[in-house]
């Protein structure tokens, strides 16, 4: 890619922990995003929870494009372009549901759950030749994963498989969507999606949830009023000793916490019935796992924009771009699915007191994000790079988790986990194919 005569790298400075605005407001920069990052990285599109059995569907989408998750008749995931082989009509204009046949409003064709294009009006008359329907299917991603009850997909046959993908942070996504007592249970979706748009790049999205712990000063407010789950202040119970750890070759970033098997852990104090049941948890959690039992996800952001968060409220939050100062947030939540009634009440109301449009936090995130966008667009402004100065050079390896990791108290204060978010960002931008891309590399 070039721009203004050079690179994407020319636009993220890793070594000093500068980056120019244009990667955040400029309208050529994202068109090329969409085609270089969001046609070739693997995404998240869903939950297996969400398409059951046969014929359930859920429209998810991928960068701008709105696609079909769905399952066929032999249970097998598949994920379509939303938009008919005839005249591009959407196929599928609810958010959800259950089908036998996916069938176009505009001039009737109708496509099977795996695809096939099964009827064409007229076609026996009006099509002389006959065309070949085998070749007319919804277009189809070139790679599915499946993990742990998500659903990934790649517009790119060239992309390597979704374990390598994941590098070290597939420790992270284990430790996300596994059951809170570290069994095999599963985990289950609370509702369904909260959808909403925002005025700002989905960068800062990313960048917010891959590790960036000094903005945590502008959630004063909310930790003062105390929204968490305990009876006092704060917005979360004590998450321990915070790690934060960078894929290096792959862009993810996340913050772990951990706790000594020692600890006297107290959690939802405010909620006796969820309090008790998260105690059981703590200690089969400590019988399965020993000393590894206090190991968790706090936040993280797989590369390129969905972001989790492991422990507190747990969820999906995936930041859909929509135009270079908009983006479409997307977020889930998770209980176990063993877990009482009463337990899941609690968390449902906790979260969205936490998360989502109407979520205190996530508002506090939303105004930086939406602020910072609209005041970075100017003609002077954008003259001028962030700066992602802290913590530069501080990250090592560590004997808890993989990857480059900077330990509690650095961690709160280092943005080793944005800057490495940028360095792939601009390598994407970069590489004309995967092959540019793997083995990922350093510059
Ligand atoms: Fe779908 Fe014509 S656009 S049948
Ligand atoms: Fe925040």
């Amino acid at each position: 890619m070039t721009f203004n005569g050079g690179s994407a790298k020319s636009l993220v400075d890793f070594q000093r922990g500068e980056i120019s605005r244009e990667v955040f407001v400029n309208e050529g920069l994202y068109r090329e995003e969409l085609d270089r990052i969001f046609a070739r990285a693997w995404l998240y599109v869903g939950h297996e929870s969400q398409i059951r059995r046969p014929g359930d569907y859920f429209v998810s989408c991928m960068g701008e494009e709105s696609v079909i998750l769905t399952r066929d008749p032999l249970g097998t995931p598949h994920v379509f372009l939303n938009t008919c082989r005839h005249r591009g009509m959407k196929v599928c204009r609810y958010d959800e549901g259950h089908t036998v046949h996916f069938i176009c409003p505009y001039h009737g064709w109708s496509y099977a759950t795996d695809g096939r294009l099964v009827g064409v009006q007229q076609y026996e008359t009006g099509y002389q030749p006959p065309f070949d329907k085998s070749q007319w299917g919804l277009i189809e991603v070139a790679q599915l994963a499946t993990y742990k009850g998500t659903i990934w997909a790649t517009w790119d046959a060239a992309a390597p498989p979704f374990l390598d993908y994941l590098g070290e942070a597939r420790i992270a996504l284990d430790l996300a969507l596994g059951a809170w007592d570290g069994g095999d249970g599963e985990t289950e979706l609370l509702g369904s999606v909260q959808k909403w748009l925002i005025p700002s790049n989905w960068k800062f999205v990313a960048e917010n949830f891959a590790g960036d712990g000094l903005h945590v000063v502008s959630h004063r407010s909310v930790d003062m009023t105390g929204i968490g789950p305990t009876a006092g202040e704060g917005r979360r119970d004590n998450p321990g000793r915070l790690l934060l750890a960078m894929s290096p070759a792959w862009g993810h970033g996340i913050t772990y916490s951990y706790l000594p098997p020692t600890t006297n852990r107290v959690e939802y104090a405010a909620s006796p019935a969820t309090s008790d049941y998260f105690t059981q948890c703590w200690e089969r959690r400590l019988t399965k796992l020993g000393s590894q039992a206090g190991l968790q996800v706090v936040v993280g952001t797989l590369f390129p924009n969905m972001s989790m968060h492991g422990q507190q409220p747990r969820t999906i939050l995936v930041a859909h771009p929509r135009g270079v100062a908009t983006t479409e947030m997307w977020r889930v939540y998770f209980v176990d699915k063993d877990a009482p009634q009463e337990v899941k009440q609690f968390l449902r109301h906790y979260y969205i007191r936490y998360s989502g449009p109407a979520g205190m936090t996530e508002q506090d995130d939303m105004e930086n994000w939406n602020y910072a966008t609209a005041a970075s667009r100017g003609t002077i402004a954008r003259r001028h790079p962030y700066n992602y100065k802290a913590g530069l050079g501080v990250g090592g390896s560590h004997e808890l988790v993989p990857g480059v990791v900077t330990d509690y108290p650095v961690s709160m204060s280092s943005e080793q986990n944005t800057r490495t978010l940028y360095r792939r960002w601009a390598q994407f931008m970069d590489a004309n194919s995967w092959a540019d891309l793997t083995p990922a590399r350093a510059f």
